[in-house]
């Protein structure tokens, strides 16, 4: 692999750039010293020695113009290299005034730097320690680094999590959940690295990856479905997206283009999208969502219940499925309020006309609570949990259609 390794190591003495070089990299100090200078009169100025958890060479990355400054070890230093990519999207979302001020920061510093012709005597040494938000920074761009890694390196795996249908306890199709599968922490779960990749453009990268997974195993899966069809429907994969997603304008054509590619029909895939991923750019959001629908690929709002979203915008899009989270049906057993909560989101949906799967049906009570109140789909640890294909092809061939209903008339009426 011909990546380069973000971090490097700096022997003391070393001059990382000079003053009117082109910039490649800004840099973030991991430990170590170095010094800033310029050369001013024939004499060199120190303007700044940085330490730990601070950052240097951005401002010829934002601006994209020269090195204010020469930049030079101060002792053995180790560093991460930041890419200018890194800077460059998050420069693109940011709001054009604050784009301004930085733009109206850099000029200045740039041009103070330019005058300066007396040596201070001692420069800043640093003395505070890097203040929570830069080490939350760094943590962020450090991810990045390593997401990135992980993308080229297809360090993604699929789970698959089955979804049931509630009345016949057929299978009806699996949500497909991405998993990290990193070659020193082993398997990460999405909650440690989804918002990092959400905050850069990773989630494309990541997101293209899962539908290629999918579109692959989706014929596989179904084939199998065949030889069982009298216990499970031709299955669907459902797949979480996010707001970015749907904003790439050629999310539909990618997702036409995957599954062509695999001979598979786009009717065989639904979409996952939470309320605040709906919401976040109504209008593009809706216009995306109808060409989805055009092409028969199914929209589901995921964890439902627990986002802002207005009842009146969720009537208008285009929604054919509407997922309870599954904080209220863990919570249904013991709790009143959340019994209330499911009830209306499930006459909701039912004026709707918009089909439910109730998330997180942990015991068979969930399963028959969530069916005599005509919830239509069932999913969590009761029904299974997320497994790799193989064992997803194994289980179609042994699933068994068992409906919780009838159980439950004869319990009441025992
Ligand atoms: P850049 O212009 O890319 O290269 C030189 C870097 O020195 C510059 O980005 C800043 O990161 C840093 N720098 C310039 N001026 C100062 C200053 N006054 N104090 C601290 N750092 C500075
Ligand atoms: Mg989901």
């Amino acid at each position: 692999m011909s990546r380069q390794i973000p971090f490097m190591k700096v022997p003391r003495g070393e001059v990382l750039f000079r003053e009117g070089d082109a910039g490649q990299h800004a840099y973030a100090i991991e430990s170590g010293l170095v010094q800033i200078c310029v050369e001013r009169s024939g004499k060199r100025v120190a303007v700044a020695n940085l330490g730990k958890g601070e950052i240097f060479g951005e401002m010829a990355i934002i601006s994209e113009g020269p090195r204010s400054a020469t930049a030079v070890a101060l002792e053995d230093c180790q560093l991460l290299r930041l890419e200018a990519q890194q800077f460059h999207h998050r420069m693109e979302a940011m709001d054009p005034v604050m784009r301004m001020v930085v733009d109206v920061m850099l000029s200045r510093l740039r041009r103070t730097l330019e005058q300066l012709d007396s040596l201070p005597e001692n420069p800043r040494m640093p003395e505070e320690p890097p203040a929570e938000l830069v080490e939350q920074a760094l943590t962020q761009l450090r991810l990045e680094h390593e997401l990135s890694d992980a993308i080229a390196d297809e360090q993604f795996a699929v789970f698959y999590q089955p979804i049931v249908c509630l009345a016949s306890g057929k299978l009806a199709g699996f949500e497909a959940l991405v998993r990290w599968n990193h070659p020193r922490r082993g398997m990460i779960s999405p909650d440690s690295f989804l918002p990092a990749a959400e905050r850069s453009d990773l989630i494309l990268e990541i997101t293209k990856s899962v539908l290629g997974t999918i579109s692959r195993d989706l014929p596989e899966l179904r084939m199998r479905c065949l030889k069982n069809i009298e216990n499970v429907k031709l299955v669907y994969a459902s797949l979480n997206v996010t707001a970015r997603d749907l904003a790439d304008a050629q999310f539909a054509e990618k997702i036409e283009a995957h599954f062509v590619e695999h001979g598979m029909t786009t009717d065989a895939l639904r979409l996952e999208v939470t309320e605040s991923s709906l919401m976040a750019n109504l209008e593009e959001t809706d216009l995306m969502l109808s060409r989805l629908r055009r092409l028969g690929v199914g929209i589901a709002i995921d964890d439902f219940g627990t986002g802002y979203s207005s009842m009146n915008h969720l009537a208008q899009l285009p929604i054919s499925t509407l997922k309870i989270d599954k904080s209220f049906v863990a919570a249904m057993n013991e709790s009143d309020q959340s019994r209330k909560i499911v009830n209306a989101i499930l006459r909701l949906a039912k004026e709707l006309g918009i089909p439910v799967v109730a998330e997180g049906i942990e015991t068979k009570w969930d399963a028959r609570y969530l069916a005599r109140e005509a919830c239509e789909f069932g999913q969590g640890y009761f029904y299974g949990k997320p497994v790799p294909l193989e064992a997803a092809l194994k289980l179609i061939a042994n699933w068994r259609a068992k409906p919780v209903l009838p159980q439950l008339v004869h319990a009441k009426s025992a």
